[in-house]
């Protein structure tokens, strides 16, 4: 971690609060940044996630960390780094690059590698400027990275923070996104019936509307990203969008692997995203409503008619 946290403001940053047996951080729920929550339940899941990510798209047997063509890049930006399993796994990958991990979590990992620096950001600002470290130059980065960081970024910053991403970026360097579509999605087309007949159809939109109308994200970040890339100048830009299973269903032993261990993963998915969101349209016996709706779209993941997945 790097010695800039002297700073008293940061401590107040790191303070926790507890919520419906979730530890959230004080200073981003009070922020409305990320109401996601930030305890040991939540490492464990977001590393169980980097597996099934880095596994499923894995076509060598070897963890897939990127799609860029990478050879021997020499600075990388994680932006967001969480528990930092995809920080640390590229650093360990490319042990001669300076690693550079941001996040509003600022939190030491149990593991460093010498060429990983962590430094405080709000992705929702201009991070350059902001750079305590000085890590953050422009036209530095061969390489950034941005997972599943939609849950805490404004939906009006997305096209501003594309196009820092990109001054931020080295000529001939690459810039890659990782965001869900929050709308879950039924290979059996629900079994000829409405998505919102189903809990985790009407979990979904409330928590997309919820996005909408209190905290002004955007569930739906994924889709824009290739027209927001095109409009911030990017050359070549590729996209792809990928079907991820939740359940063991499909045609590949791959696919029921990693299907399986997805479902798993996302039933923990749902607590974490939707406690926190849920109870804020203050329904009346808000926690055992709260936790009904959770529970039954959790058992909807275990329902093998409807071959669900997420889009990547
Ligand atoms: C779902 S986790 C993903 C972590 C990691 N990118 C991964 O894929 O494993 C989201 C992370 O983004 C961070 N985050 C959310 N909003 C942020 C913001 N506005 N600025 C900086 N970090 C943010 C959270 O603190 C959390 O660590």
């Amino acid at each position: 971690m790097s010695d800039s946290y002297e700073n008293a403001e940061i401590e107040v940053e790191m303070e926790r609060t507890e919520f419906m047996g979730r530890e959230y951080q004080t200073w981003s729920v009070e922020q409305n940044v990320y109401k996601v929550p930030i305890d040991d339940e939540e490492e464990d899941r977001l590393e169980e996630e980097h597996a099934i990510i880095s596994g499923f798209f894995s076509t060598t047997g070897e963890d897939r960390l990127y799609f860029a063509p990478l050879t021997r890049p020499k600075n990388i930006l994680e932006c967001g780094y969480g528990r930092g399993h995809w920080a640390i796994a590229i650093a360990n990958q490319f042990p001669d690059s300076t690693v550079c991990g941001v996040d509003i979590n600022w939190e030491a990992l149990p593991e460093e590698p010498e060429n990983l620096v962590l430094e405080w950001a709000n992705l929702n600002k201009n991070i350059t400027s902001k750079s305590k470290s000085g890590e953050l130059q422009q036209g530095k980065f061969d390489y950034i990275h941005s997972r599943f960081i939609a849950f805490g970024l404004r939906e009006k910053r997305w096209p501003s923070y594309v196009k820092e991403l990109r001054s931020l970026v080295k000529r001939g360097g690459y810039v890659e996104f990782v965001e869900y579509d929050f709308l879950f999605q039924s290979d059996s087309g629900w079994c000829g019936y409405d998505p919102k007949q189903f809990a985790i159809g009407q979990l979904s939109d409330y928590v997309r509307d919820w996005q909408t109308r209190y905290h002004s994200s955007d569930a739906r970040a994924s889709t824009k990203l290739a027209t927001l890339m095109g409009d911030a100048g990017y050359k070549n830009v590729v996209s792809g969008m990928y079907q991820v299973p939740i359940g063991s269903w499909g045609d590949s032993e791959h696919h029921r692997y990693w299907g399986e261990r997805n479902k798993n993963n996302t039933k923990r998915l749902l607590e974490s995203f939707a406690l926190w969101p849920l109870s804020e349209f203050g329904w009346p016996d808000s926690e055992a409503t709260v936790r009904s709706l959770i529970t039954r779209a959790q058992q909807d993941l275990d329902n093998p008619h409807l071959r669900l997945y997420i889009r990547l």
